[in-house]
């Protein structure tokens, strides 16, 4: 016996939605940055996302991103430090059970060669004691090194200690603690990166602090010459900070500028005298006096009118044996027994 039979109908939905993926568009990247290549899929169920890279390389979030790049839970694909060499085509893949929709970025990667900032060649004037600051600041992608070479040719990095008083800071400058004139010569800032290099040259002239000038050597006080001979003056070796100017006064007050020795090849009566040796400079002045005594070819202006009787050591009495070997008070010779015999 038929008892009948009871039918149920079913109908099952099935709320599924393909992969769409949203938007695209080229991107730009400095050369060492990290590039950020978003890709946003929206379907039922999520999608899961994945790269397809220019080498062929697939990426996908669970893929433990090793190299430098990986994707993130949001599906944007991370690489770090990017260069010129990771220019192309990369295709985000968004599969679920429903379909698959794919989007091609185009990367495009930008280098910015290193530049340093400040003067390519500068001078640089300092005083002993100061501390100096030769700034370096350095830009580029990616990011430059910078180092500073001293005159030695010493390579200094930031941070470095390498010898006292000499520092780079992260900013580049290099600080020279206490400076000494032995510090002057050529620095050299160089900036370089993977697209490149730029350098300044900082020229440093350390002096040493002003000073008095001194006169370091210099004839005797007096100097007693001999008719005939050649008078050799001397004034040199001047200290003083910065250097002297030398000049000479002649015993008629004439000045003239010299450095060290005055030489008079055939003194005569009136080169006798006082002579001023000066040194000059921004800080001040000092002068030596040199005195000179010239034994002059005797002379008779008068001859004795009779028998002159003279006693070594004592005026011969008031004769007129005015014996004159000298036109100058500083010069005279008298030679008395020449004449009274
Ligand atoms: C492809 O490029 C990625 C990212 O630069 C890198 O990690 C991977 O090793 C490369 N694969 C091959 C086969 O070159
Ligand atoms: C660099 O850094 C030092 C120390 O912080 C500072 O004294 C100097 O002014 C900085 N220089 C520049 C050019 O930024
Ligand atoms: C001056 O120096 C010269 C050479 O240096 C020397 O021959 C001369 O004797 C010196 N003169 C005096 C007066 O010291
Ligand atoms: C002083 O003496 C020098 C050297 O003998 C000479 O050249 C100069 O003309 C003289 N000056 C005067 C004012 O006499």
């Amino acid at each position: 016996i038929p008892l009948g039979a009871a039918r149920l109908l079913v109908t099952l939905a099935v709320l599924a939605e393909p992969p769409r993926i949203a938007g695209g568009r080229p991107l730009t990247a400095h050369s060492g940055d990290t590039a950020a290549l978003p890709c946003r899929a929206r379907g039922s169920p999520a999608p899961s996302i994945s790269w397809l890279l220019p080498n062929g390389t697939r990426l996908s979030r669970s893929a433990a991103g090793s190299g430098r790049a990986g994707v993130r839970p949001d599906g944007t694909l991370l690489i770090r430090a990017v260069s010129v060499y990771d220019r192309g085509l990369y295709t985000c893949l968004a599969e679920n059970p429903a379909g698959t929709d794919s989007l091609a970025v185009k990367l495009q990667v930008v280098a910015a060669p290193p530049t340093v900032l400040e003067e390519k060649r500068q001078s640089v004037a300092g005083t002993a004691g100061d501390s100096l600051e030769l700034p370096c600041t350095v830009r580029g992608k990616p990011e430059p090194s910078v180092h500073w070479v001293l005159p030695d040719g010493t390579a200094v990095r930031p941070l470095q200690t390498v010898r006292p008083g000499v520092l780079v800071f992260p900013n580049g400058t290099l600080l020279l603690g206490g400076a000494a004139p032995s510090d002057s010569g050529s620095y050299e800032c160089i900036a370089t990166s993977s697209t490149g290099s730029d350098r300044r040259v900082v020229s440093l002239a350390v002096r040493s602090r002003d000073t008095l000038p001194k006169i370091a050597s210099a004839s005797q006080e007096l100097t007693r010459l001999n008719f005939g001979e050649r008078l050799l003056l001397n004034c040199t070796a001047m200290d003083g900070n910065p250097p002297p100017d030398i000049s000479w006064m002649l015993p008629n007050g004439t000045w003239f500028p010299s450095s060290g020795t005055l030489t008079i090849y055939n003194p005569e009566g009136h080169h006798a005298g006082r002579y001023r040796c000066a040194a000059r400079n921004q800080v001040g002045y000092i002068e030596k006096l040199l005195l000179l005594e010239l034994a002059q070819k005797p002379n008779i202006l008068t001859r004795p009118a009779g028998l002159v009787k003279g006693v070594s050591g004592e005026t011969p009495g008031n004769q007129r044996a005015g014996l004159l070997g000298c036109r100058s008070p500083s010069s005279c010779v008298l030679i008395f027994s020449t004449f009274l015999k």
